[in-house]
């Protein structure tokens, strides 16, 4: 009797098993989930709970065992059965070319050499060994002959099969070493650092560090906090397994349920390599996870197999690296900014270098918390970083460059600019300025009202903005429609023309539609996408007057902060002096009309050869809704050919007017 119930038990705890495993495939490597967080949480707390009763019944690969193991002393050392090698790294595009020679040359052939080309990820290389199937043992590249066993960490990894799946085409080889990266995404990294701070705990200085972090840990539990994502790019030893290219091996993983790089492109020349490194360098900053290059192998594993390895790298593959986004500096001084909003802003002056090919002199410091948490003093030497087009931030201090001469900074008293008081808030760490009419204030608001997602005023830049507000001939942002051009002519180095010619630019400002308008204001926590909603639920100035601060967080994406932020704003009669004044001076303001983002607004797009995931006429919807427009042909007006399998004349084209040429997941990447 015994025995048939343990029967039945086993059955259940497989079958919910099996169960977790295929909704952890689809959330974590497909992104697709099937269930809510919330079902999956309860099938989850259902098998620890039996597991819990029976623990005979308690199997390394379960599910359950993702939440960490007890922890470890130490790490055990491995030896990988194949070294993980290094990468050769290029820099330029004729170290690329130079690579391609140097294949043909020892490969002793003019044929072209087929390749494939993978975003290369900033993180951390692992291997992780199957046996049948069964994951049972994972390592850290080590010195490459010999790394640490981080197997139980490793097993959190929500991306990491533990069981990999049957595939209908392939046997499961009875050994299968799988090697990768662990990484975690710009996103996590946010989130890690944002709690590391609420903690009082270092800050992790970039994302590889804090994914170096996480998995040398030797309590798996806090490596299961920690965000970890994976994406395999190749094998090491296998047996019974039979392939014969780097991407037919990557498919085969692929169809294991290991998780794949959807962006890498296979099969590809040398010439296509090169324009991809040029589509990746500009995606870069729009991913959600840092990469720094593209690796190019050849494909072809017995090409491979001839080419050799040096005692360091491979000679088939190249890291093409992209141009460093952190550097160090010198810190030469600390300021103060005010912002438009009051906030005092500590900005470091830097010793000039270059980042990422842009000269860099000043770097945000954010707040006095961030200064002191980073232990920031004037004199230090510090890692600096630009990413995307965010300001340049100064990320930590180089402790052992320190001479003793540094000095501490502390923020000041008063505010720098008008010498009012300062306050801070409870709850922020940012000093404000209390005076409204500080003049830094004003200067920033009307530089932001001006600014392209607002007004949009051509020639209202910000010097002329300083020189107006120094003047006294601008005290609020309504002034701007006040002036003429006798005024205008009054400052200095300004010549009749530029006085027509800011006039017409402000008249023709004077249009606009109600999110702009609301954006335009500067109301605290009001940015862009929340004018968006706020126009679009409210339509016009008069009901969003008239709407409580109930009625605006009953709207969709609208919180209680902004709720209040906004209806204090209205409520307070300066501000509904200045915008009556605008309101007077002729400002039009147009209904929202249309709604939803529209991250393709103006590109126009050709599509050609066949698409996997979506019907050339789904692929030209999506596109138009985005905002895009879909042309038949190829011409100097094409902002992207989409490539589809076997792309017609199209690609050749394309690529003879140097049009920009992306794939179907780029594409999809786009539409997001
Ligand atoms: S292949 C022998 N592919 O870059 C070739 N490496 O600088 C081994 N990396 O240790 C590496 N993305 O941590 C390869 N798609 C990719 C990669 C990649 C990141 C890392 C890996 C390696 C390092 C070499």
């Amino acid at each position: 009797m015994q025995k048939n119930i343990d029967a039945a038990l086993i059955k259940k705890v497989e079958g919910i098993r099996e169960e977790l495993h295929r909704h952890n495939y689809r959330y974590y490597v497909l992104d697709d989930p099937e269930i809510s967080d919330s079902e999956y949480d309860k099938t989850m707390r259902e098998l620890i709970e039996i597991e819990t009763a029976y623990p005979g019944l308690l199997r390394p690969d379960s599910p359950s065992s993702r939440v960490g193991a007890p922890p470890l002393s130490k790490f055990e050392t491995v030896k990988h059965s194949i070294p993980m090698l290094s990468l050769d790294n290029g820099f330029n595009n004729s170290d690329i070319i130079d690579f391609d020679r140097r294949i043909k040359k020892n490969l002793n052939t003019e044929e072209k050499i087929i390749y494939t080309a993978e975003p290369k990820l900033d993180g951390i290389a692992v291997e992780l060994i199957y046996e049948n199937g069964k994951l049972v043992m994972a390592s850290t590249r080590g010195d490459g002959a010999n790394g640490e066993a981080i197997t139980s960490n490793i097993r959190t990894i929500r991306a990491v099969p533990l069981i990999l799946q049957e595939s209908r085409k392939e046997k499961i080889p009875s050994l299968l070493e799988v090697r990768g990266e662990v990484f975690i995404d710009k996103n996590g990294f946010k989130k890690l650092n944002a709690q590391r701070m609420a903690d009082n705990l270092a800050l992790f200085a970039n994302s590889r560090n804090a994914a170096a972090g996480s998995l040398r840990q030797l309590d798996s539990g806090v490596t299961a906090g920690r965000p970890l994502d994976f994406f395999c790019y190749g094998v090491g030893k296998t047996v019974g397994l039979s392939v014969e290219s780097h991407w037919d091996a990557l498919c085969i993983l692929k169809n294991y349920g290991l998780k794949i790089n959807p962006l890498i492109r296979s099969k590809i020349s040398i010439i296509e390599v090169l324009d991809f490194y040029k589509e990746l360098e500009e995606i870069r900053p729009k991913l959600p996870y840092d990469i720094d290059g593209m690796v190019i192998k050849v494909d072809d594993f017995s090409l491979q197999h001839i080419l050799g390895t040096t005692s360091k790298s491979p000679r088939w593959a190249i890291a093409y690296k992209f141009k460093a986004l952190q550097e160090t500096t010198k810190l030469l001084d600390i300021t103060v900014q005010v912002g438009r909003t009051g906030a005092l802003t500590p900005v470091a002056s830097l010793a000039p270098v270059n980042i990422g090919g842009a000269t860099v002199t000043r770097a945000t410091l954010h707040n006095e918390d961030e200064i002191e948490k980073k232990g920031v003093r004037i004199g230090d030497t510090v890692l600096v970083q630009r990413a995307g087009d965010v300001i340049p931030e100064v990320v930590k201090v180089v402790e052992s460059k320190r001479n003793g001469t540094e000095k501490k900074f502390n923020m000041p008293e008063n505010c720098p600019v008008c010498g009012a008081g300062v306050v801070r808030v409870k709850g922020e760490s940012v000093l404000r300025c209390i005076n409204n009419s500080c003049t830094a204030q004003v200067k920033e608001r009307i530089k932001h009202f001006a600014s392209k997602g607002a007004f949009d005023i051509d020639g209202l830049g910000h010097k002329l903005v300083e020189q107006m507000v120094n003047t006294g001939m601008l005290s609020s942002y309504a002034d701007i429609f006040y002036l003429n051009e006798d005024m205008l002519q009054k400052l200095e180095r300004m010549g009749q023309k530029s006085a027509k010619n800011l006039i017409s630019a402000i008249e023709k400002s004077k249009e606009i539609d109600f999110g702009r308008f609301l954006y335009a204001l500067g109301i605290r926590h009001a940015g862009e996408h929340i004018a968006k909603i706020l126009a679009d639920r409210f339509k016009n100035l008069e009901k969003l007057l008239s709407a409580t601060q109930d009625d605006l967080k009953a709207v969709e994406g609208i919180g209680s902060v902004v709720a209040e932020s906004v209806t204090v704003f209205f409520r307070q009669s300066e501000n509904l002096k200045v915008v009556n004044r605008i309101m007077d001076s002729g400002v039009k303001i147009f209904e929202e009309i249309e709604s939803g983002k529209k991250p393709l607004e103006g590109k126009v797009f050709v599509l050609t050869g066949a698409l996997e995931n979506m019907t050339r006429s789904k692929a030209k919807k999506n596109i138009e809704t985005a905002g895009g427009k879909v042309s038949a042909s190829v011409s100097k007006n094409t902002d992207y050919l989409v490539a589809g399998k076997s792309p017609g004349s199209k690609l050749d084209q394309a690529k003879k007017l140097k049009v920009n040429i992306i794939d179907e997941s780029i594409l999809e990447k786009m539409l997001m």
